[in-house]
């Protein structure tokens, strides 16, 4: 995943650029570049973060018309001549690209027998210099279109050529805002947020056009497509950190608030998909990574409350159950960005047996939004952090509804998920000082375990992987008897252990966790009394079917204390990207 922005209009599009470029690091951090187009394109790309680079260290002109990216490489290594923006070999035509060509060995091949040259790895350069070559017999937007039609794979691109910006997407985001005589366009709207909150969603296959205004249309048939702009109600605010020195803690905080505006709902959406809930032959739950453990959670809890059994696949495994989709199912696709790769291709497997798609997303106007025919935003506002943290907790409050909703118990569920919120902040401030204390002493740790039974077991699930995200510390959750089937054996003196315990699970959790205090394991113990069993004990309240919204938290804080506690940079954690665009 990389980070686009591109700026036409009166002000200087350097800065515009720049600070885009900035919001948009979560996005791929390894490079970045920016191009500006006055008597011809200059271009400034440097290796590693853009982080603190002001307009005057990059030495260009302003300009009207300037585009940016941030990279995150997947072809060719990570240089400055494999940054973005790419240039065509007259230097006329610039572009950005996130996703991959996956036929660029072939079309580099072609333009390289018509007397082109390259001088980077990457699959990017041959846009440029397909555009150049088929300007040979056409106009910039036709050659735009033609180069457009020859790859292969997914792209969002924005071109520029003298005072024109061409933007076009097929499987990758990119949106378009616009203010008056100003057009953005971006890979994400908080790119653009504090310059115009009016934004325009580019569907797959469609090009836009920056030339008198703004004009969309089909790259295949360029049939014009008329689109009218959405007021989004995210605010810059919630785009910046604020007073908080990491998106991560600032969106751990925030938790109070958006698991509460999670189940804030439209009631007749929630009726209609509690209707589909009720009637379908077959639910499955899809997601990835965090999302997913989102959806185990709401296993048990569909099981339980709602009395219904739901199949939990991660996406990139469901076209294996393809033999047993109809039209009759129903799946519930749930993913924070609505741009996974995975989470798209298993929609796309269900929708081509004919069944239906109720989307749980975060971000308006995402490809999975377009792709299901009901959608229950998260209502988070932008997460920014390469971690989900709030999402994680919208997207468990808002699943734990849909099974209050459909056990005809909605007005108790929404008590239930609101008692959540309210113990958020007490939860944070109670811990803080021993989860600082439990990092300072196993900060240098190999391994940490996670044991939970029933709805503690998903919350194990997702403390490990926050855990192992952004500390790098090796952390595997279990399901509580599952440790004795083989991993006990890595339990010896001092290893740390959470064990999380819910009043439904005490009595068996604690009696593995004594297997492991007998193996000299320490163990930590979440829970809502303290037991001798506990080395370190972490008080969150019992809030029976809601202990996974608030379970979470205390380990999202302990995960942010150890990345610190190891040196590494909560918000931008090695090897990762916001949204995992490819399969
Ligand atoms: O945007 P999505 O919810 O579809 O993303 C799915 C996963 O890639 C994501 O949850 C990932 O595991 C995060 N890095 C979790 O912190």
């Amino acid at each position: 995943m990389c980070g686009i922005i591109a700026y036409k209009g009166p002000k200087n599009g350097v800065e515009i650029v720049l600070n885009g470029l900035k919001k948009l690091e979560y996005r791929g951090y390894d490079s970045w570049g920016i191009a500006v187009n006055g008597k011809s394109i200059q271009v400034v790309k440097k290796v590693g973060r853009i982080g603190s680079v002001s307009l005057n260290d990059l030495g260009l002109k302003p300009s009207h018309i300037a585009m940016g990216h941030t990279r995150w490489a997947t072809h060719g290594g990570v240089t400055e001549a494999n940054a973005h923006p790419h240039l065509s070999n007259d230097g006329k035509i610039a572009v950005v690209h996130n996703g991959i060509v996956e036929n660029y060995q072939e079309l580099r091949d072609f333009l390289i027998k018509n007397g082109f040259k390259f001088k980077s790895q990457t699959d990017t350069e041959v846009i440029p210099n397909f555009i150049q070559y088929c300007m040979r017999s056409m106009d910039f937007e036709e050659a735009v279109r033609c180069a457009l039609l020859k790859l292969e794979g997914s792209f969002a691109v924005v071109v520029m050529h003298e005072s024109t910006l061409v933007g076009a997407r097929r499987n990758s985001p990119l949106v378009a805002g616009i203010n008056c005589d100003e057009i953005f366009l971006a890979s994400d709207v908080p790119a653009f947020l504090e310059y115009t909150n009016k934004v325009i969603y580019i569907e797959d296959g469609e090009m836009v056009v920056s030339n008198k205004g703004i004009e969309f249309s089909e790259i295949k048939t360029g049939k014009i497509v008329k689109k009218q702009p959405m007021e989004i109600k995210w605010t810059v605010e919630q785009a910046m950190k604020g007073n908080y020195p990491h998106f991560m803690l600032k969106e751990i905080n925030e938790q109070g608030i958006t698991i509460k505006k999670a189940v804030e709902q439209d009631s007749m959406l929630l009726e209609r998909a509690t209707k589909k809930l009720k009637s379908a032959q077959g639910i499955f739950f899809v997601a990835c990574g965090t999302s997913y453990h989102a959806c185990v959670s709401a296993g048990y809890e569909f099981a339980e409350i709602a009395k219904r059994h739901v199949n939990l696949v991660v996406a990139s495994e469901f076209r294996n159950y393809a033999d047993f989709i109809t039209d009759k199912t129903l799946v519930i696709a749930v993913s924070q960005s609505g741009e996974t790769a995975d989470v798209l291709d298993a929609v796309s497997a269900a929708k081509e047996k004919g069944a239906e798609v109720i989307a749980i997303t975060n971000v308006m106007g995402s490809s999975l939004m377009r792709a299901a025919s009901e959608t229950i935003m998260m209502n988070s506002g932008p997460e920014i952090c390469v971690l989900s943290t709030k999402t994680y907790t919208a997207q468990l409050a808002i699943l734990l509804l849909l099974a209050y909703s459909v056990a005809g118990r909605l007005e108790e569920g929404k008590k239930l998920i609101a008692k959540a919120a309210s113990h958020v902040t007490s939860v944070i401030n109670e811990n803080e000082s021993v989860l600082k204390d439990i990092s300072s002493r196993f900060k240098n740790s190999h391994d940490l375990f996670l044991i939970g039974r029933d709805l503690a077991y998903p919350s194990a699930l997702e403390g490990a992987l926050k855990i192992k995200e952004v500390s790098y510390i090796h952390a595997e959750g279990f399901a509580g008897a599952e440790l004795k089937h083989g991993t006990i054996a890595l339990i010896e003196k001092n290893v740390p252990v959470i064990v999380l315990v819910t009043e439904k699970t005490k009595r068996l959790i604690l009696g593995n966790a004594a297997e492991i205090k007998l193996r000299g394991g320490c163990i930590i113990g979440i829970n809502e009394k303290n037991n001798e069993l506990y080395d370190y004990f972490v008080r969150v309240p019992g809030l029976g079917d809601a202990d996974p919204i608030i379970m979470i938290i205390p380990m999202q804080m302990l995960a942010y204390h150890l990345a610190l506690a190891r040196g590494c940079d909560p918000d931008k954690p090695r090897n990762l990207a916001k949204s995992v665009t490819v399969k």
